[in-house]
């Protein structure tokens, strides 16, 4: 099919009268794929065990005869009320211990058999009815698992709990030995003193609070397998669940991404890092999918309606983002929602047909998207190739999320967000890698923040460097193992060989900031760092190492002892990224992103998306490319 262009379509919220002009504006904006029935739950199964399809048989019908295909949605998102009203016990729990209502969606806890003995029941009526129908292609199982309830503190999550932890530590023993129950009193000598982690009146043990959070994010995993077994039975089509790689991190995707048969996401804008979170995100989506083609099975033509103060989109930005997605390895390009709903929660939410109609920006963004789409169909199952990669692991922001740390200014997500923002103005396309993963395609490993760092990790970095790889490791990278116990000796724990340096002290910054020899600013965060072999770089006035570089087998390890403002981060990767020998993919004014698809063939184009307001050239060694201010030009590179 090309490109595939399209977006959530929920007929159900509008007359039938308005299905027929559906597909004609469809078939006019060139959209060739929408996802049907996420919501529909409660249209499909009016009571308990009464099924309504028929209304569905004509809007599957009427895709199919528009040549639409239709990736088809499990409903179970959002159990319709007759669910919370006769089982009102499978509804989530918040921290405080309060039973959550019906009312908007997603009011089911994870943990709870009733719901998903339900949710299987109505998975296997839509599976059984339409594994055949010509629209069919794909399947998307639930929508964006954990959105609203990933984590519950209900009695079936506490019983669920305990047999997780029995599983993963054998014994009590074995428990107490890896949550430190030592610390204040609390070894266990029971299982049925074990609870979820709710309210305490102070700080709570971080060891139990990471277990639950792991605990809540397999639980996630396991419904998406209980549904797509059973859709299995009915269809042999490839199935996924949209993940959200730029936000919610309540659950491992590295672990989730094994589960389904191809990657998809969906994506937001969110401030301060707008179009950089977008690379990250789209960079990601590829990532988890191991460099396959992805789906871009959300993102919004203009403003959404949850963040406050809704900034509607520029004009052409909804083109440059679509394209910085196709650009980063996105086989399709699809919207919440088609039509911008009337009613409901999201009402105030952009969609490809705006209230305003066709006689409107977003309309003729719209069709000028899929127009251009569907010019570069050529492009479909192209690759990107990176030769760096960022570290990125839940684990680890799970384990930083915690309350006592030495300082509440470190953000785990803040500091890797804005590492990869170093890289992007830098222009290189990086991988996100888990800590443990295969480094051996890459040349540059950046280490934003791993805090929790198992020994195979620190290991894998090493043999990283020993192998002539080039890290870039922030502060409070490599400090504590996965059962979060610190590494003793000094800091940065078991990375502290690697990078050449020791420090004996953190001294996070109180309300002030740190000045560097090269003129540079540290914030948040300072270290002793005395070294052990690294050359120092930079300083703080008082000649304690900032930026040092350590020769390692052979390769290098830079490491930065506080967080640096972006000019001088902007130094420290480019003298990264030329001792590991990375370029970025042409030359281009900080602010445009380059990005190269390429096919094995050989065949490859360059995505060029102009961020700026001014007309711009991107040079590569064989030619010149011309980008107007505000565009996007996808240029096809000579053989
Ligand atoms: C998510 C959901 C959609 C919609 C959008 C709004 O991506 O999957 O149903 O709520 O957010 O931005």
């Amino acid at each position: 099919m090309g490109i595939a262009y399209g977006g959530d379509y929920n007929p159900e919220q509008w007359p039938r009268e308005t299905w027929a002009e559906d597909m004609a504006l469809m078939r006019e904006a060139g959209v060739n794929r929408v996802s049907v029935g996420i919501f529909s739950w409660a249209k499909f199964e009016p009571e308990e065990g009464r099924f309504e399809f028929e209304w569905f048989d004509e809007v599957l019908d009427l895709l199919a005869d528009n040549g639409i295909e239709a990736c088809l949605a499990t409903p179970t998102a959002s159990p319709p009320p007759w669910f919370a009203a006769s089982y009102p016990e499978a509804l989530p729990v918040d921290t405080e211990g309060r039973r959550l209502t019906h009312g908007s969606r997603q009011a089911f806890d994870p943990s709870s058999d009733v719901y998903l003995a339900k949710a299987l029941a109505i998975t296997e009526q839509v599976a059984r009815r339409y594994a055949d129908h010509p629209a069919v292609g794909m399947w998307h199982i639930h929508n964006e698992y954990g959105c609203h309830n990933a984590r519950s503190y209900s009695e079936a999550a506490t019983a669920k709990f305990r047999t997780w932890l029995r599983d993963r530590y054998g014994d009590l023993d074995g428990l107490n030995a890896a949550w430190g129950t030592a610390f204040w009193s609390q070894a266990y000598s029971s299982w049925e003193q074990v609870f979820v982690p709710l309210p305490t009146p102070t700080i709570a043990n971080p060891a139990h609070v990471l277990d639950f959070k792991r605990f809540s994010s397999h639980q996630l995993t396991r419904l998406y397998d209980a549904e797509a077994t059973v859709v299995r039975r009915y269809s042999d089509k490839p199935m996924t669940t949209n993940f959200m790689t730029g936000s919610h991190p309540e659950i491992d995707l590295w672990e989730f991404a094994e589960h389904v048969d191809f990657v998809s996401t969906d994506h937001y804008l969110e401030r301060p890092f707008e179009h950089v979170g977008l690379a990250f995100a789209a960079d990601y989506a590829r990532s988890l999918g191991g460099g396959k083609p992805w789906v871009l099975m959300e993102h919004s033509t203009s403003a959404v309606n949850w963040q406050g103060r809704n900034r509607a989109k520029a004009p052409r930005e909804l083109i440059r983002n679509s394209m910085s997605h196709l650009a980063r390895g996105a086989d399709a390009i699809m919207f919440f929602q088609w039509r911008a709903s009337r009613q409901g929660a999201e009402k105030w939410h952009s969609g490809m047909v705006p209230h305003a109609g066709t006689d409107s920006k977003i309309w003729r963004e719209v069709r000028e998207l899929g127009a251009r789409l569907g010019d570069l169909a050529e492009l479909e199952g192209s690759t990107v190739t990176a030769e760096a990669a960022i570290l990125w692991d839940y684990q680890n922001l799970w384990a930083q999320e915690h309350e006592a740390k030495p300082t509440a200014d470190l953000d785990a997500m803040r500091v890797r967000d804005t590492y990869y923002a170093a890289l992007w103005r830098a222009g290189i396309t990086a991988d996100v890698a888990h800590p443990e993963g295969d480094l051996s395609g890459y040349r540059l490993v950046v280490v934003p923040a791993v805090y929790l760092m198992s020994r195979d990790a620190a290991e894998n970095l090493e043999r990283f460097v020993r192998g002539g790889g080039t890290v870039l490791v922030s502060p409070y990278s490599g400090i504590a193992d996965e059962t979060d116990a610190v590494y003793l000796g000094g800091y940065p724990g078991a990375l502290t060989d690697l990078v050449g340096v020791r420090s004996d002290e953190f001294y996070p910054l109180i309300d002030d900031t740190v000045a560097l020899a090269s003129g540079g600013t540290g914030s948040i965060w300072t270290e002793t760092a005395a070294t052990r072999g690294a050359e120092v770089r930079d300083t703080y006035l008082d000649g304690t190492p900032a930026w040092t570089v350590n020769r390692y087998g052979e390769g290098r390890a830079h490491y930065l002892t506080t967080f640096v403002d972006d000019a001088t981060l902007d130094r420290v990767v480019a003298a990264a990224a030329s001792d590991a020998g990375v370029e970025p993919t042409a030359e281009a004014p900080a602010g445009v992103e380059v990005v190269r698809r390429s096919h094995v063939d050989g065949r490859s184009w360059l995505v060029c998306v102009n961020h700026l307001d001014e007309d711009v050239k991107v040079k590569t060694a064989a030619e010149a490319i011309d980008v107007p201010a505000g565009e996007v030009v996808v240029h096809a590179e000579r053989a």
